[in-house]
Formats: C-alpha cells, sequence, structure tokens
C-alpha cells in the first residue's frame, strides 16, 4: 500500500508577499500576470507601517496627523484659498449642484464648460494644448499598471518619452513600475491620490489627494514632480490654486480618445479608432499648424495600452513631433531636484523626428534597451523607494479606476513542490 505523502505548503500572512527591489529586473518581466503579481516593497512597507500615508484607494479625508511638512504648509496656505465651496459628490454627481451654479462660470470650472483660463487672480491658464506647431503633446493617465512593460518596451525601442500622470495609490501598489518611468526617461506628473472628481473635496483634503501623490512619487522615484492632471478633468480655480501652491502646473488635454470609456455609454474600440483618425486627419488639415495637440489617452489596460501602440506610426507619420508635455514647452528641469535634465523641444527633435519613426510595429521591443536613447541626459536613476501590491483593480466604466480587495486579508499559499491529490 502506497505511503501518502503530505508535501509542506508555507502559508504567508496577510501582507507578505514576496519582495522586489530592483526597477531593472521587474521591468524585464514579460508575463503579465508575474508582472501583476502582488509583492512588497520595503520603503512602502514601511512608510505605510509609520502612518505616513493615507489608506490606498481611499479619498483622502485630512492630513494625517504626524505629518508636520504637510500640515504646516496647508497651514500656510489656507487663509488664501479661493473662497469656492465644494462641488456635487467625488464620485462626479453635480445634479444638485450644476442647477444653481451661474452660467458666466465664475470658478473656471472645466467640468462646466472646458474653461482653461483661471478667473482667480495670479492663477497660470491650464495646459490643453502644446505651443509647438504639428506637435503632439504625449501623455498617458492612470498608471503605473502593473502590466505596462509591453507598451514601455515599445516605446524604448520606438525612442518615445512620453508623459506619465500617475495615481498615487497605484504608485504605492506598483513602485518599481514607478520606478520605471524616471528610468526610462519620460516625465511623471500627479493624477491625484485616489482618482475621484477634486472639485467635491474640502480644501485640507484636495490638498492632500495631491501631495500625498507627491510623496509617494518622492519616496518610490526620488524626484518631486511638477505638473499634474486632473481625473475627469474636474478642476476649478479653489483646486487649480492648491494645486500651484504646491508647484504643480495643471494640464488638461483638448481631445480625448474615450479609450477608457469603452464599453460603456455606447462607445466602442471604432469609437476610439475614429477618434484617433480624426485627430490624424487634422493634422493634415491643418488644424494644428499653430499650436499642436493633447489627446486624452491612458496607461489603464491592456486595451488602452495596445491601442496607443497600433496607432503610434500613424500618429509619427502625421504629426511633425511627438513629445512629452514638459519637452513641448522647454521645460528642461522637470523635477525640483536638479540633477534631471530633459532636452530643450529643439534638442529633443534634432534626435527625435516622429516622422523619422518606420510605420508598422517597432521590432525587437524591450526594455533592457532603454539606455540606448539617451536623450533626457542625466536623467536616469530611480532614487529610493517602497511599494506593496495588492488586490486587482476595475474600470468603474466612470474613467475611476479603484482597486478592488486592497485591505482585505490576503493569504498567498506557495507551493513547495507538487501538491499531491491523495
Ligand atoms: C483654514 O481656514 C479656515 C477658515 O478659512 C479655518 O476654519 C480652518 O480651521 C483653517 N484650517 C487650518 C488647518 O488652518
Ligand atoms: C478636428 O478638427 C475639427 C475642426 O477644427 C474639430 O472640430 C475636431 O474636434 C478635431 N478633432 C480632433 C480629434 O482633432
Ligand atoms: C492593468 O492592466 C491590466 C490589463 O493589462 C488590468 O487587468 C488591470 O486592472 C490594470 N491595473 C490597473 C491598476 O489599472
Ligand atoms: C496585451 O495582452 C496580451 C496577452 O497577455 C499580451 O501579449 C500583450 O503584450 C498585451 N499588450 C500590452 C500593450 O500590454
Ligand atoms: C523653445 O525654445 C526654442 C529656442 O530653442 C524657441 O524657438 C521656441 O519658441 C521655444 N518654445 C517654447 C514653447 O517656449
Ligand atoms: C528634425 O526636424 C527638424 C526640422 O523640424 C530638422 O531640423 C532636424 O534636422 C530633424 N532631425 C532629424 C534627426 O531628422
Ligand atoms: C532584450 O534585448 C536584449 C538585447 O537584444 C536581449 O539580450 C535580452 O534577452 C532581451 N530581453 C528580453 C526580456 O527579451
Ligand atoms: C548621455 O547624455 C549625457 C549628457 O548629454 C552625456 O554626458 C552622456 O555621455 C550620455 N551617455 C551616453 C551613454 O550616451
Ligand atoms: C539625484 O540625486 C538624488 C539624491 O540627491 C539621488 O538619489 C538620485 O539618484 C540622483 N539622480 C540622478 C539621475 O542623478
Ligand atoms: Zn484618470
Amino acid at each position: 500500500m502506497p505511503l501518502k505523502t503530505f508535501l509542506p505548503l508555507l502559508f504567508l500572512a496577510a501582507g507578505s508577499h514576496a519582495q522586489r527591489t530592483s526597477e531593472s529586473s521587474e521591468a524585464s518581466i514579460t508575463d503579465p500576470a508575474s508582472e501583476c503579481a502582488p509583492y512588497a516593497y520595503a520603503p512602502v512597507t514601511s512608510a505605510l507601517a509609520a502612518s505616513q500615508f493615507p489608506p490606498i484607494w481611499t479619498p483622502v479625508a485630512s492630513l494625517l496627523p504626524n505629518d508636520a511638512a504637510g500640515l504646516a504648509l496647508f497651514a500656510k496656505i489656507n487663509s488664501s484659498i479661493p473662497n469656492i465651496p465644494p462641488k456635487g459628490t467625488m464620485a462626479g454627481d453635480f445634479s444638485n449642484f450644476t442647477p444653481t451654479y451661474p452660467a458666466t462660470d465664475p470658478d473656471c470650472w472645466w467640468t462646466f464648460h472646458q474653461c482653461t483660463q483661471p478667473k482667480a487672480a495670479g492663477l497660470s491658464a491650464d495646459v490643453a494644448s502644446v505651443p509647438e506647431a504639428r506637435t503632439l503633446g504625449y501623455g498617458f493617465d492612470d498608471g503605473p499598471n502593473c502590466s505596462h512593460n509591453a507598451f514601455y518596451d515599445y516605446l524604448t525601442a520606438a525612442q518615445q518619452k512620453a508623459t506619465m500622470f500617475y495615481i498615487g495609490s497605484n504608485v504605492m501598489d506598483w513602485p518599481l513600475e514607478a520606478q520605471r518611468a524616471v528610468a526610462d526617461g519620460h516625465e511623471v506628473c500627479v493624477h491625484t491620490w485616489s482618482h475621484r472628481y477634486m472639485t467635491a473635496f474640502p480644501n485640507e483634503a484636495a490638498f492632500g489627494e495631491l501631495w500625498y501623490t507627491l510623496q509617494a512619487i518622492k519616496l518610490v522615484a526620488g524626484v518631486t514632480v511638477k505638473c499634474w492632471r486632473p481625473p475627469f478633468g474636474d478642476v476649478d480655480d479653489r483646486i487649480r490654486y492648491i494645486a500651484a501652491q504646491l508647484g504643480l502646473e495643471t494640464v488638461l488635454w483638448k481631445y480625448d480618445s474615450n479609450d477608457w470609456k469603452v464599453g460603456t455609454g455606447g462607445v466602442t474600440t471604432a469609437t476610439v479608432q475614429a477618434n484617433y483618425d480624426a485627430l490624424i486627419a487634422n493634422v493634415s488639415a491643418g488644424v494644428f499648424d499653430t499650436v499642436g495637440a493633447i489627446m486624452l489617452t491612458h496607461e489603464l489596460n491592456n486595451y488602452t495600452m495596445q491601442t496607443a501602440m497600433d496607432n503610434y506610426p500613424a500618429l509619427a507619420k502625421a504629426f511633425d513631433h511627438i513629445v512629452p508635455i514638459a519637452v513641448a514647452q522647454n521645460q528642461t528641469q522637470p523635477y525640483v531636484e536638479t540633477n534631471y535634465t530633459f532636452p530643450t523641444f529643439a534638442q529633443y527633435i534634432a534626435t527625435h523626428n516622429a516622422s523619422t519613426v518606420p510605420a508598422g510595429p517597432v521590432p525587437g521591443a524591450n526594455s533592457t534597451t532603454s539606455s540606448a536613447s539617451n536623450v533626457t541626459g542625466s536623467n536616469t536613476g530611480s532614487g529610493s523607494s517602497s511599494g506593496s501590491g495588492s488586490g486587482s483593480s476595475q474600470s468603474t466604466g466612470t474613467g475611476v479606476s479603484l482597486r478592488v480587495g486592497v485591505g482585505a486579508p490576503l493569504v498567498l499559499a506557495v507551493a513547495m513542490g507538487v501538491l499531491a491529490v491523495l
């Protein structure tokens, strides 16, 4: 009679995912499921244990009691914040608000009529187009996505840099992926902590949504960013002012690919392709002959990233240049830290004319080639950092990426060998 053998199982306690430590090894993973296996990253784990960040994927309610720097900065700006009450709900329900909101749009509320020229004194206009003609300001929202290696490999092979608008909660979940953007020479901007409608937040909470995302990017990637994009474009002069006090330029868009909306509200993949095609047709129609374009596109999921890749050759052929937002503005110091340098627009295009990219898929894309293109000068390195991933995330259909299951006890069973069926 055969002896039945029980093979040992190692049970890891909740939250103790495998450690991962290196940006380059994370960037070399090619299987999306492995990329997206939650992992622990010591600096993030420690920061969370020390209550230095609010709960991941939860709207910020207030600054944390032990956050001396955040509290001091907020106290300093508090009395000068424009006296504009919060609007609607953070889920984007403005039905109780818009009926009483003046048609003159006194708050320059983008959600109302796409206002980008602030009415409050001292605020700069939002960036909704790029100043260089026949140029596409290239950016992606909602990352870092755990499965982004194929997309970032593609950009690397195309020697194409972009502006990545990162959600703070995603940065904490996927710190090594966030580091990759900086290592690859992309520009990183803030896209809030919990990806809600910003005009609904009271002042301190709105400050916290931006502040903790700035801190997360600094913790993980070592840089303090200078730009942000409001989720759903939902910004008014109160929120613009708070962002400006944090050194953040507000970046919007003029065209929406609607890639984030596929499957909802009658938006199909054909709709999205038509939006890309219309943008491309507009280049030859002369629409961008004096001012370039910004179209909203996403690092949200496999479809949005694949669609970006599929359309890249045609965009590169149509536009004279495709550049990150900072490059279109000759912003050569994209971060507060002075040891990162971007090329000027002239320097970038001297080596990166979009039209020189061959039509068709870029061959041999892989992350190990990232150091080959050195357009960002000294922009290398990923600083320190942290991170732990957990849960899975979903698009709610309103474009809000909500992480599901974070905080629920996760038990990882690692089979040490073949599990015998007894
Ligand atoms: C901010 O100012 C408001 C009044 O405008 C005051 O009620 C509140 O206590 C202040 N908060 C902080 C943190 O200073
Ligand atoms: C294309 O140009 C037309 C005319 O200016 C404009 O109405 C439309 O919004 C543009 N669409 C895109 C995607 O560029
Ligand atoms: C990342 O993309 C994958 C598909 O490639 C998707 O399943 C996942 O939900 C996305 N994660 C986030 C945080 O958006
Ligand atoms: C989309 O998913 C497929 C199947 O996992 C994968 O081969 C492909 O590389 C993914 N594309 C992107 C852009 O992530
Ligand atoms: C960028 O700098 C070049 C000079 O190098 C100048 O011609 C161009 O107008 C500048 N663009 C912007 C948007 O400032
Ligand atoms: C890119 O285009 C500019 C003119 O827009 C030209 O001066 C430059 O030489 C081109 N660079 C390359 C690498 O083709
Ligand atoms: C990436 O390309 C390099 C050089 O061609 C190769 O040595 C390496 O194995 C490739 N990595 C992956 C993950 O494909
Ligand atoms: C990258 O650019 C910097 C600054 O222009 C230069 O000093 C360095 O030698 C370049 N490195 C490579 C590998 O080309
Ligand atoms: C910039 O300086 C910081 C520390 O001051 C360091 O952690 C980081 O690696 C440096 N980055 C580069 C690209 O030199
Ligand atoms: Zn978004």
